[in-house]
């Protein structure tokens, strides 16, 4: 779908299968930090762009694009759609709406993952902040709830433990393309390589 009043990336400049995470009900005084560890914990573990739904945050934007800047990789972040607007997109364009919630169905204890990839279709996962509409669990909004464990936690750990169930792990060995800085794991101690890049 390429949608000229839209700011959707809906091209696939992934090397993983595409998801795309929509934070919803950011609130600009107090979920600055983490909502900017969603968006970095979506581009660390596989997800292709992040939308921040109906509001604007110069700050967030700022800080993921000078990560990516800095640390490689195609992540776009979005900001200031309209949530249902870009559902609407996102399922004219043949993709599936996947809800995470503590109340879904558990990713562990039954076989709501199987049924998801068995789709084989392109993810934008929603994820909450403050309690979230209640047409987000109906069939129109989510093709499927998930509950990353039935207890709440936080909208970044369920998403990362969706991510890499979802990738199965792959994730954690992506390839950050054009990246200026990047880190040689070692045992012990830091080392980081550089392209000729002060930090
Ligand atoms: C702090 S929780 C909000 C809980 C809130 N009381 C509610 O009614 O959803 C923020 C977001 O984290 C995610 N979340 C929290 N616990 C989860 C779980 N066990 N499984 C999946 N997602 C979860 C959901 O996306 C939720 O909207």
């Amino acid at each position: 779908m390429e949608n000229s009043n839209s700011s959707l990336n809906t091209t696939n400049s992934c090397s993983l299968p595409k998801i795309v995470v929509l934070r919803w009900g950011h609130r600009v005084q107090r979920d600055v930090r983490l909502t900017t560890h969603v968006a970095l914990t979506a581009r660390a573990l596989g997800a292709c762009s992040f939308i921040l739904a109906d509001t604007a945050d110069r700050h967030i934007e700022e800080t993921v694009t000078k990560i990516t800047q800095a640390w490689g990789g195609n992540f776009k972040f979005d900001m200031a759609v309209p949530w249902k607007r870009a559902v609407q997109e996102w399922k004219k364009h043949g993709g599936i709406i996947v809800h995470l919630t503590a109340y879904g169905e558990n990713i562990q204890t039954s076989d709501v993952l199987s049924r998801i990839k068995a789709q084989n279709k392109e993810v934008m996962l929603l994820v909450g902040s403050q309690k979230v509409p209640g047409e987000f669990y109906s069939e129109e909004i989510s093709d499927f709830n998930v509950a990353v464990g039935n207890q709440p936690h936080s909208e970044c750990s369920a998403l990362a433990l969706f991510l890499d169930r979802y990738f199965e792990g792959q994730e954690l060995d992506q390839r950050f393309e054009k990246a200026k800085i990047s880190i040689v794991p070692k045992e012990r101690g830091k080392e980081i390589k550089t392209n000729n890049v002060e930090f």
